[in-house]
């Protein structure tokens, strides 16, 4: 990948989201990242590789500064690139809890904030602000949880279906875009680590969790966001609207 590819990846501070901003710059293309949080390794590895990277600090679970933070995008956003990507990464698996708990309704504000309604006001932001004669791709990080239900992530299984469900109107309206909702698989990130420290009362899978770290069978982010970037350059990339990272190669 050259230049002329600008990539948008939410959620890179850490985690997958660091692993495919990590990978987009050593290819040499046009950064730009948004989360809490800023990664000086991404500042290392774009010096390193001499590509252009961005990153724009929002919290990402607020309506006013998902406003801003697409603001801020459609500036940074240049014109004239043949290939723009949008990688909407950043999510939570919080609050995890029984239904008969999900009582703070602020903090499942919060989960919807990050997990669905960032991501389309972003992806308005993406699409009024890129040409719709170049390459446009979009992927949204989904996971498994969005259409298998799992007790006490009543929060996560809703946003993650309504992101596959969102991501099924955004094809529908865009013809022209490529766009997928990914499952990625079993990452070894900070969200399996907040997984494995949940109330087994509230988690009634939490062995599951906890055996898959000890057995090391969770993929590292650097593997996993190879397998991504791979898919999501490819010819292959959107015939599958609601996909799986792990039927590919
Ligand atoms: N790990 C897994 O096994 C797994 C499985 C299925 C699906 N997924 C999905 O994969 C994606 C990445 O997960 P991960 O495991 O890499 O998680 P992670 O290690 O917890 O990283 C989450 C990223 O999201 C950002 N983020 C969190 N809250 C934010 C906020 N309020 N505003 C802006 N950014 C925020 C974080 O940055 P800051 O804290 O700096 O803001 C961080 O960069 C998520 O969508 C997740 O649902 C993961």
């Amino acid at each position: 990948m050259e230049a002329s590819t600008v990539a948008v990846v939410t959620g890179a501070s850490r985690g997958l989201g660091q692993a495919l901003a990590g990978r987009l710059l050593a290819s040499g293309a046009h950064v730009i990242t948004i989360a809490r949080s800023q990664n000086t390794e991404l500042t290392d590895l774009a010096r390193q590789h001499g590509a252009r990277l961005q990153q724009i600090q929002a919290d990402l679970s607020q309506a006013a500064t998902i406003e801003s933070a697409a603001g801020m995008l459609s500036a940074a956003l240049p014109q004239g690139a043949t290939r723009y990507l949008l990688l909407n990464n950043a999510g939570t698996v919080d609050p995890v809890s029984l239904a008969d708990g999900l009582f703070d309704a602020a903090a499942i504000e919060r989960a919807f904030n990050l997990n669905v309604n960032a991501v389309m006001v972003l992806s308005a932001a993406f699409l009024r602000s890129t040409s719709a004669d170049a390459d446009r791709r979009i992927l949204n990080v989904s996971s498994g949880a969005g259409r298998k239900p799992t007790r006490g992530w009543g929060v996560y299984c809703a946003t993650k279906a309504a992101l596959d469900h969102y991501t099924a109107v955004l094809a529908d309206e865009h013809p022209d875009l490529r766009i997928a909702a990914l499952a990625p698989g079993v990452i070894d990130t900070a969200m399996q680590e907040r997984i494995r420290s949940s109330e087994r009362g509230q988690f009634p899978d939490l062995e599951r969790f906890v055996n898959l770290h000890e057995s090391g069978q969770l993929a590292s982010p650097d593997a996993v966001a190879a397998k991504i970037l791979r898919h999501l350059l490819s010819d292959a990339y959107g015939h599958e609207l609601l996909d799986d990272i792990r039927n590919y190669d």
